[in-house]
């Protein structure tokens, strides 16, 4: 029995009911595939990172609709996190968490109530808090042909009303800024790519998790596509190597870690 459970979180990436690790901590945060989450609150504010619905073929059909949207945020300009952005701002009129470069493309396409910042501040919308760091990565913006100049790329820490700290590394490599990161935010969970190619790799990423001080990381930007490589279980493997004690969740989307 013990070994078939097992043996289902190695096929399916997921967790057999009640086995789930539980935060209880009021909030629940669902995979929608690739790096997209909706973040439920405490107070039933939905925050949605990075706006790719409608085209992500990882995201099961159920977990597209919304109900509201009460914060958008977005980690750069790549179509793979924020092709939705303009279609779901405009139907719902959310506070859109973005850099000041997104904002101003957002502004041409009409949509209003962006609330643009910069790395290294915060601002509250919805009872969250988001701080803007670094990512190691490329930002531009498709647009009819052309690439317009999307800014810096960009991860988030999300400070939630109990003080519980949620990271969303946006694409990215590795770098020094996440022992500051984990020095200065202490985040409980960590949303880390690990497809590779792109972004990180899972031998990277168990580097990052471990400079980060996560207790819980999410791995994202895998398995959407043949060419993302990294899995959940690799990353296991490697952060073994390092003697890291954080624990992997591998969610499959429509999953929430709550
Ligand atoms: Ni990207
Ligand atoms: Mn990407």
């Amino acid at each position: 029995m013990r070994i078939c459970a097992r043996l289902a979180i190695f096929i399916a990436g997921g967790y057999p009911a009640g086995l789930m690790p539980q935060l209880n901590r009021g909030f629940t945060l669902t995979w929608l595939g690739h790096s997209s989450f909706r973040l439920k609150t405490r107070a039933a504010k939905t925050v949605l990172i990075d706006p790719w619905v409608e085209g992500n073929p990882a995201c099961p059909r159920e977990a597209k609709a919304f109900d509201a949207i009460d914060v958008m945020t977005i980690s750069h300009g790549h179509g793979d996190h924020m092709s939705d952005a303009v279609t779901l701002a405009k139907k719902f009129k959310p506070a859109i968490v973005c850099n000041y470069e997104i904002h101003l493309f957002l502004a041409r396409k009409g949509v209003n109530g962006t609330s643009p910042m910069n790395k290294g501040g915060t601002q509250e919308a919805a009872g969250v808090r988001f701080t803007m760091v670094h990512a190691t990565h490329s930002s531009g913006i498709e647009d009819g042909g052309q690439v317009v100049y999307g800014g810096e790329p960009c991860g988030y820490v999300l400070t939630l009303e109990d003080g519980t700290r949620i990271y969303h590394a946006g694409d990215t490599g590795p770098m020094a800024d996440m022992t500051v990161i984990g020095e200065l935010y202490k985040p409980d969970v960590a949303l880390l790519p690990i497809g590779d190619l792109y972004t990180m790799g899972p031998r990277e990423a168990a580097w990052a998790a471990k400079a980060v001080q996560a207790r819980y990381v999410v791995p994202m930007h895998h398995s959407t596509f043949p060419a993302l490589t990294g899995t959940p279980e690799m990353l296991r493997e490697e952060l073994k190597k390092l003697g890291a004690s954080c624990e992997v969740v591998a969610l499959r989307p429509g999953e929430s870690l709550s």
